[in-house]
């Protein structure tokens, strides 16, 4: 049967690699972005690789308010949604965070705020629907705040438990919810970040590794899969370490 797909934040890295998956199969794909001219050009690409029919929505993130006639539209596009991926956000400077406060609480709203906001909202959809799979990326980072990045870090550790009691919540309407935990991907995220090549994945697997999961309906994916192991390591470290090195 020809799946209906929904996307959030169409044009990043790694829901782009998601959505060549699923327009290959022949899909029929939603995709949501705030960037109208990237977006129609993933959407000319994806139509080219195979998705049996293709609309596009340009909305900010943060416009929450539109998201109800966002939602409406998906559905009466496809009159059911069988997977929705949410997949934007930023890595904030968390050193500029330390200082300029405005700055650090913007971030929390686009990176937590408005994907509660939109997880919340698309609950309630899916609970009417009964069924379909609502995954959402978050991050390694969420696991244990760090000095290098612990306002992107507590954002994600937001999400992270927010889905897991929406996950308990829908579990009795046939709706699952998944959380993505990528380590370092080769996106334009990390682009001219410094980090060991031999960790930085590239979208395409992690992508693989997204769509598996969403068909075997996981509860929680590591991508790829070493990284439960780093994170069980780095939860282990005690606090009184923790706080004396650079991590
Ligand atoms: N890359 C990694 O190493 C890594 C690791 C762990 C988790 N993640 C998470 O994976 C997800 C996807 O990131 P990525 O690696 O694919 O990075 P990316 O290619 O830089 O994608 C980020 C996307 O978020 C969109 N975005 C940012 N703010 C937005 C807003 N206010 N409204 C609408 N869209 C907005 C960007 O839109 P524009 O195209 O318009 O800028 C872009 O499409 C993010 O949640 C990220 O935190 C990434």
């Amino acid at each position: 049967m020809t799946q209906s797909i929904l996307i959030v934040g169409a044009t990043s890295g790694i829901a782009e690699a998601v959505a060549r998956i699923y327009a290959g199969r022949g899909a029929r794909l939603f995709l949501v972005a705030r960037n109208a001219e990237k977006l129609n050009v993933i959407a000319s690409d994806l139509s080219v690789r195979g998705a049996s029919d293709i609309a596009t929505y340009v909305m900010d993130a943060n416009d929450t308010v539109s998201l109800p006639e966002m939602l409406d539209t998906a559905w009466r596009r496809f009159s059911r949604i069988d997977a929705v991926l949410i997949a934007y956000g930023t890595l904030p400077d968390q050193v500029r965070c330390e200082t300029d406060i405005n700055y650090a609480v913007r971030e929390f709203r686009t990176n937590a705020e408005s994907i509660i906001s939109c997880l919340a909202s698309l609950a309630i959809r899916f609970e009417k629907q009964g069924d379909g799979v609502i995954a959402v990326i978050g991050s390694v980072a969420g696991d244990r705040g760090r000095a290098s990045n612990y306002l992107y870090g507590a954002a994600k550790a937001a999400i992270d438990t927010f889905a897991s009691g929406l996950r308990s919540r829908l579990l009795k309407s046939g709706v699952h919810v998944l959380t993505i935990k990528p380590g370092f991907v080769d996106t334009p995220m990390t682009r001219g970040l410094p980090l060991p090549s031999i960790l930085l994945a590239p979208a395409k697997k992690v992508a693989v590794d997204i769509v598996r999961a969403i068909e075997k309906k996981r509860d929680v994916l590591y991508t790829p899969w070493f990284w439960q192991f780093i994170m069980l390591i780095i939860l282990h470290i005690p606090n009184l370490v923790l706080k004396r090195i650079k991590l």
